[in-house]
């Protein structure tokens, strides 16, 4: 399928690896000219390189951490008014909540509720007056449900959740969407993290845990970030203009529930 958005410009954040990496990909396939991010220049730079020589367009790669203003100022200076922004950042680390401090959850609330917001506040205007946008946010299945120790992350992709809502509806009939994409168990860095983490906790092998996860899904098994890129630029492309303020889950069947 032609997804109609050739030429097109786009900002994705967080995107040296993972599931943001994912989308840049699938987004460069369909033609469409990049702004990718993370904070370490080696691996960025690397992805960089792979996508421009994997399908020819052209990617500039943005070292910042996304979650500052200098961050997303270096962002916008990159590529002023994209036509698709991809919100996405690190989640907070697994805590008990208790062990949250005033700071700790400050902080989490600005990487995954405020930065997203304060960027999409930033390139809706010119979205709107050229009668083309696309925003996809990165969320979680937890936003959904609970996933233990990950409260804050729920709490502030919740709250983003809760604030697009209502923005997307005010901009549908510019030809703008939002829309949260919501992963359950993806073959990333980060899922690999938790699973040796979880190991160094308990001295069990990470091969434990990561078992124990893919049995509590339908799929049984883990996404993988190119399973989470095409569902992103379908929702970027052209045919999904109908499609605005909604959650999408990618999760091999994990939420158990008919809605
Ligand atoms: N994987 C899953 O199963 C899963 C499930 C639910 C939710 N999520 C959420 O989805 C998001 C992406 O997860 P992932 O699995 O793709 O993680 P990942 O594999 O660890 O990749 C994270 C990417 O974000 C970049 N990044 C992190 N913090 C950044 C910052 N402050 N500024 C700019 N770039 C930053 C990293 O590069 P640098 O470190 O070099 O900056 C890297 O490119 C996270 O918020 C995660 O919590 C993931």
């Amino acid at each position: 399928m032609d997804l109609g958005i050739r030429g097109r410009t786009a900002i994705v954040c967080a995107s040296s690896q993972g599931l943001g990496k994912g989308c840049a990909r699938a987004l460069a396939e369909a033609g469409v000219a990049l702004v990718i991010n993370g904070r370490n220049r080696a691996l960025l730079e690397q992805t960089a390189d792979e996508i421009r020589q994997g399908t020819g367009v052209e990617v500039t790669p943005v070292i910042a951490d996304v979650s500052t203003p200098e961050g997303q100022a270096a962002l916008l200076t990159a590529c002023p008014t994209p036509d698709i922004l991809v919100n996405n950042n690190g989640g907070p680390p697994f805590r008990d909540f208790r062990e949250l401090d005033r700071q700790a959850m400050l902080t989490g609330v600005t990487m995954n509720m405020v930065s997203p917001i304060e960027l999409i506040q930033k390139v809706i205007g010119p979205m709107a007056a050229r009668g083309f946008g696309r925003i996809v946010n990165i969320t979680s299945i937890s936003v959904k449900m609970p996933v233990a120790g990950l409260d804050l992350s729920s709490g502030a992709r919740a709250g983003l959740t809760a604030f697009v809502a209502g923005v997307a509806r005010k901009f549908a009939d510019k030809n703008v969407t939002i829309n949260n994409l919501l992963p359950g168990s993806f073959d990333t860095q980060r899922l690999r993290a938790a699973f040796l983490a979880a190991s160094r906790q308990t001295g069990k092998p990470e091969a434990t845990f990561a078992s124990a996860a893919m049995a509590d899904i339908p799929a049984r098994r883990s996404g993988t970030p190119e399973e989470f890129g095409y569902p992103c630029a379908f929702m970027c492309s052209v045919h999904a203009a109908y499609l605005t303020g909604q959650n999408i889950l990618l999760d091999g069947g994990a939420y158990p529930a008919a809605f």
